[in-house]
């Protein structure tokens, strides 16, 4: 179990360094991050390489018997870069430059970006590989975390090849794209631009390209440096940070060639379902790498800097947070950052070692924190437990976000929904692509897949045929890998799985438009009571049972849940966008169609039981005290375990038999 944080000695005087050491070690610390902003140190000028600072901290990390996860600096290039070479430079999409000053400035798709990083890589690369501190290798720093989406001629340069490469012709192009609509069509590659600045709205083929390509890019970087660490003869595995579910980068597609998943995550300490995003985030990082534990290489010890308005953790959020990841899979628990800052600015933003010293809660909360994770047994990476999966597809996010639907879809946030749903119930799930292997599960839930390839249809038809039960959710099955409608209709792959034809969707106004405008549908029967809302599409229940239908409003009497029975598996149709409430309904009779039960029967909905092997975690994060029934032995200390009684922010940790 790893325990650390990110470490920017370069900040500081070098008779700092010797007391950072010791601190480490009275937190428990065991590996931290070097390095990640550390270019501008390293390399002063282009000819110019200083490692000398690097081996002395190193070293003295060595002796403390602090391990390093060593970064490879190129996450923001330093000014004598942008300076002599302006074309690296990252644009907007009106070609507006973002200049040097602040970081991530840099154009993923430079080839003069990519000469520097590349030369800065090899060089961090063959002097350290072999270091015996070295135990894991850092590349970049969130990718694409502040420059979501690069408009720079670099960018238009790249782009023109990745579409040559993709389509081989332009006709091609022009056949994926339908550019026989309003005059678009291109008569070479060397006409098309990225998705600049225009009156109205971009070719939605190419938005969609343009959002695969931006992944495409930071994915070659890594890839490049990655490649780069290994012909240096580095064996020390590979990762670089992800965020959660971050639309710009497809991490599904990335998960195979990282050695390791981390994750950075900073749920807001005042949010009282902020717990929600860590579940949210410990399952999708899981699922991303089944069977090897993830890290999550950054939270905060405490406030950030960075929200209007930066609350404190409260006392023991810290600890439930930590517990709440390792109970997820997580073998590592790190922050950013290790010593607070002095200047720049996150220098208001919390560190392991706060500003205001070692006499404060903060410092306090961290070396218990250090103590517990050192107590706790080996876990496995990943028990298979989770008997549900639901689809999260980053091509499916950035397809069904495009302008000019029906309505304007929030797609994380409604996976999120029946995420929260399934995490209200305290039942286990994993958050997988879908064409993941559904085999181990009994019942997945597949919301909103408006692009949905064959390859996924065809797995979500076997799931059901194998016995599995299966939950789709409006807006699916309507467009391809382009963004074009298939022929037929909608619906056209999943008709004869679902036992339902869409005739139209029936958008409704928005919630986000709050007030007298806001539109809902009422769904009831068959024991269903909720407002749906977005959309209430007019369905033809051709081969389904209706298990609820609509009340009142247009759809008036239309089916609103179908099932359609298939063996002994069965797949279910809701044609809406259900409430909490809704959604808590749909999944209880899913689950109990499915025989899925809750990891702990009975517990309130800000309480959470999570399996990792024989580790029960147990986590109250709810105002008041409450008492959980569990039986087997303190994992920390070994004591046997009848019923724990849980503070806010109390949690339990508990080895049992199942
Ligand atoms: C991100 C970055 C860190 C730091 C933190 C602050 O996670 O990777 O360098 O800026 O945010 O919260």
């Amino acid at each position: 179990m790893h325990y650390g944080a990110d470490y920017n000695p370069e900040q500081w005087p070098e008779e700092v360094w010797p007391e950072d050491v010791a601190r480490m070690r009275e937190a428990g610390v065991t590996m931290v991050s070097l390095g990640i902003f550390s270019w501008a140190r390293i390399q002063p000028s282009e000819h110019e390489f200083d490692f000398e600072w690097l081996d002395r901290i190193i070293g003295l990390l060595h002796d403390g018997g602090i391990a390093v996860d060593l970064a490879t600096a190129t996450a923001s290039p330093p000014p004598w870069a942008t300076v002599a070479y302006p074309e690296m430079l990252a644009a907007d999409e009106n070609g507006t430059p973002y200049w040097h000053g602040s970081r991530q400035h840099y154009a993923p798709s430079s080839p003069a970006y990519r000469k520097l990083a590349a030369a800065l890589v090899t060089r961090i690369a063959e002097r350290y590989a072999q270091h015996p501190a070295v135990v894991l290798w850092h590349v970049n720093n969130e990718y694409g975390c502040h420059l979501n989406i690069d408009y720079s001629d670099a960018a238009r340069d790249a782009f023109r090849s990745w579409l040559q490469n993709r389509y081989g012709s332009v006709e091609a192009l022009n056949d994926a794209w339908g550019t026989m609509f309003w005059s678009q069509r291109y008569g070479s590659f060397a006409e098309v631009f990225p998705p600049r600045h225009a009156p109205y709205s971009h070719n939605p083929g190419q938005l969609l390209d343009y959002r695969r390509f931006t992944s495409d890019m930071l994915f070659e970087c890594y890839r490049m440096e990655r490649d780069i660490i290994r012909a240096a003869g580095a064996l020390q595995p590979i990762t670089t940070n992800f965020m959660g579910a971050f639309k710009p980068v497809n991490y599904a597609q990335w998960a195979a060639e990282l050695d390791v998943i981390s994750d950075d995550l900073y749920p807001d300490p005042n949010d009282p379902e902020g717990f929600r995003e860590g579940a949210f985030h410990g399952d999708l990082m899981r699922s991303l790498k089944p069977g090897t534990p993830w890290l999550l290489m950054e939270q905060a010890s405490n406030a950030v800097n960075w929200r209007p308005s930066n609350a404190p953790k409260a006392p023991g959020q810290l600890a439930a947070q930590s517990l709440q990841a390792v109970a997820r899979g997580a073998d590592g628990i790190l922050f950013f950052q290790w010593r607070q800052s002095r200047a720049g600015s996150e220098k208001f933003h919390s560190g392991m070692l706060p500003h205001a010293g070692t006499e404060t809660r903060t410092w306090r909360e961290v070396v218990a924190l250090g103590r517990t994770l050192g107590d706790l047994p080996a876990l496995p990476a990943d028990d298979g437990s989770a008997r549900v999966a639901i689809l999260l597809d980053w091509e499916n996010w950035w397809a069904i976000e495009n302008p000019d639907h029906p309505t304007s879809l929030d797609y994380l946030s409604l996976v999120r929904g029946w995420y929260d749903a399934a995490h209200r119930l305290h039942v286990q799930v994993d958050l997988v692509p879908p064409t993941a292997d559904l085999s181990r599960y009994r019942a997945v839930i597949a919301p909103h897949l408006y692009l949905l390839t064959e390859q996924a249809a065809a797995n979500l038809s076997g799931f059901v045929d194998g016995g599995g039960h299966l939950l789709v959710t409006a807006f699916t099955d309507v467009v391809d890998t382009n963004d074009r409608f298939r022929t037929g209709g909608f619906g056209t792959q999943l008709r004869r799985l679902l036992g339902v034809v869409v005739e139209d969707f029936g958008a409704l106004v928005a919630p986000a438009s709050s007030g007298p405008g806001q539109q809902q549908v009422q769904v009831s029967g068959g024991g269903f009571a909720f407002p749906g809302s977005l959309l209430a599409e007019e369905v033809q229940a051709v081969d389904a049972e209706v298990l609820a239908g609509f009340d009142g409003g247009r759809q008036d009497g239309m089916p609103g849940l179908t099932a359609r029975r298939r063996g002994a598996g069965s797949a279910y149709y809701l044609a809406t966008v259900p409430d909490d409430d809704g959604a808590r309904q749909v999944l209880q009779h899913l689950f109990g169609a499915a025989q899925v039960q809750p990891v702990l029967p009975g517990l309130p909905p800000t309480v959470e039981a999570i399996r990792r092997g024989r580790l029960l975690t147990v986590i109250n994060y709810g105002d008041e005290a409450v008492d959980v029934e569990v039986q087997g032995l303190d994992a920390v200390d070994g004591r046997a375990v009848s019923k724990v009684s849980l503070q806010p922010f109390g949690y339990a940790l508990v080895l049992t038999d199942a």
